[in-house]
């Protein structure tokens, strides 16, 4: 356990809360959410999505904080060493081996994705979207994801990017990076919805996504044949709602290792409950914010808003090639996005190092450098998955889906190794942590620990069991 003497700090609370923040707000929130908000139906979707922030992402994130404080090493050696502290199996370092793994799964397409918003950046800015129609937005989108070079140049510099910063350390580089980056992405922001406010169809949007129509969440439409055949135009689904649950545990960073290494970060004097209330609110209102930005221009010009993945690639490119400082506006947002997902990367490339880093006393930029390099590597199969490229022909039937590379390792650590870890998580300090221990770390007010407690031990496992348990009924039993 070498380096683990010397394991690094936080300077101060506020850059822990921006890198925090940074971590959660990313392509979860500008790219993810509004599309799922727009498939989910809108207000509804947006309401379930805040009560799970709030009643079992939040506690969530405080359970995690407090782990990796306590145990002040990586997620591995954290869980590991608090298992035995509590002198428990130490088969629970295996949530710590399923963050670390994950979140180096997970990095490896997230750079792609990473890697497609800088080069719409760069696109943006060469006016490469003027005047150009709904199928040259389509053409361009999927030429540039079956483009062997280009993907390769743009996921790789993404990846180089996160490695300069992981490789300069918690205070030299991801602090430095997070406390311009993330004001930064306020700023565009806000000046983004500002001028969607003037130039879109601020009204339609705002009744989009505050309006709730719980029709929409709960009942989806039947097939024409199951009409035709008699069944009513509707039926009762729960898929949106756990839709909602996923989204709310990736746009926190939750159950991968990287909200519980930043914990480890943190020194004892800083209140993990009111920063786990921050970090969540400021998540929520970027998603929010970033739904602001993005739907009145999708109705003012008449785009789809279930346009799904495609929503920030094909069809606000249309937008951006006709409205006035489009060129201005388009290299801005693109930016936004860019910036956005450097700051989660980063916290998705930290789980793995700092447990190499542990394991072997390297020094961090040998780490950093061979762990970016080999998620990258292992990215390239997403990226040649996509559209029409090199890999895209190779589908694999899993459980009744057919997915491309990059949809099996989504599947993997969305669908199984978050759900479960989350679960594990709320169980482990629920249940095996001992109440005092658990109440030292957190110092929070007798009322709120029991709310909180209560939050751990019945609310999170349940409603993560739903989830889990839904996917396992739709994919093996039904
Ligand atoms: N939360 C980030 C986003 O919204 C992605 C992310 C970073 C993440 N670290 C994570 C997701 C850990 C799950 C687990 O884009």
């Amino acid at each position: 356990m070498a380096g683990a003497a010397q394991h690094a700090h936080w300077s101060s609370r506020w850059a822990f809360i921006m890198a925090a923040v940074g971590s959660a707000v990313g392509l979860g929130n500008i790219w993810k959410f509004p599309y799922e908000a727009g498939e989910g139906g809108g207000g509804a979707f947006v309401l379930v999505y805040l009560l799970f922030v709030f009643f079992i992402g939040t506690p969530m994130l405080v359970a995690e904080l407090s782990l990796g404080r306590r145990g002040q090493l990586s997620p591995i050696g954290s869980m590991k060493k608090i298992a035995q502290d509590e002198k428990k199996s130490h088969w629970w370092s295996l949530i710590g081996w399923s963050g670390v793994v994950g979140a180096f799964i997970v990095i490896s397409f997230y750079s792609v994705v990473g890697g497609w918003t800088l080069a719409y950046m760069v696109k943006a800015a060469m006016g490469a979207f003027s005047g150009i129609d709904a199928a040259v937005a389509q053409s361009t989108f999927v030429g540039y994801i079956s483009d062997p070079v280009m993907t390769l140049v743009s996921h790789f510099a993404f990846m180089a990017i996160t490695i300069f910063i992981v490789a300069k350390g918690v205070q030299g580089g991801l602090e430095k990076a997070v406390t311009v980056l993330m004001p930064a992405l306020f700023v565009i922001l806000i000046i983004l919805v500002i001028y969607s406010g003037f130039t879109g169809d601020f009204a339609k949007a705002v009744d989009f996504l505050f309006n709730p129509d719980f029709d929409k969440l709960l009942f989806k439409p039947n097939t024409a044949e199951a009409i035709a055949a008699g069944a009513p135009a509707t039926h009762f689904s729960l898929d949106t709602v756990l839709q909602a649950l996923g989204q709310s545990f990736f746009s926190l960073s939750l159950a991968l290792g990287s909200i519980m290494t930043y914990g480890s970060y943190l020194t004892k004097d800083v209140k993990i409950g009111r920063s786990a209330l921050t970090i969540a609110g400021a998540d929520s209102a970027v998603a929010l914010m970033a739904g602001l930005a993005i739907f009145p221009i999708v109705f003012a010009y008449g785009l789809d808003v279930a346009g799904g993945g495609g929503l920030v690639f094909m069809s606000l490119p249309i937008a951006f090639g006709q409205m006035p400082f489009g060129i201005v506006f388009g290299t801005l947002f693109f930016g936004l996005l860019a910036v956005a997902a450097i700051t989660s990367s980063i916290s998705l490339l930290e789980p793995p190092v700092s447990y190499v880093e542990e394991k072997t006393g390297w020094d961090r930029r040998k780490v950093a450098i061979t762990m970016g390099l080999a998620a990258g590597l292992l990215g390239i199969l997403s990226a040649y998955s996509q559209g029409d490229n090199l890999l895209s022909d190779i589908k694999f039937k899993m459980l009744g889906l057919e997915l491309d590379i990059m949809g099996v390792k989504d599947f993997l650590t969305n669908n199984i190794m978050m759900p479960l870890g989350g679960m594990f998580t709320a169980l482990f300090v629920g249940w095996f942590v001992t109440r005092k221990n658990m109440m030292d770390e957190l110092a929070l007010s007798d009322k709120t620990f029991r709310i909180w407690y209560f939050l751990v031990r019945f609310v999170s496992p349940t409603a993560i069991g739903i989830i889990f348990g839904k996917i396992i009924y739709d994919n093996f039993i039904a």
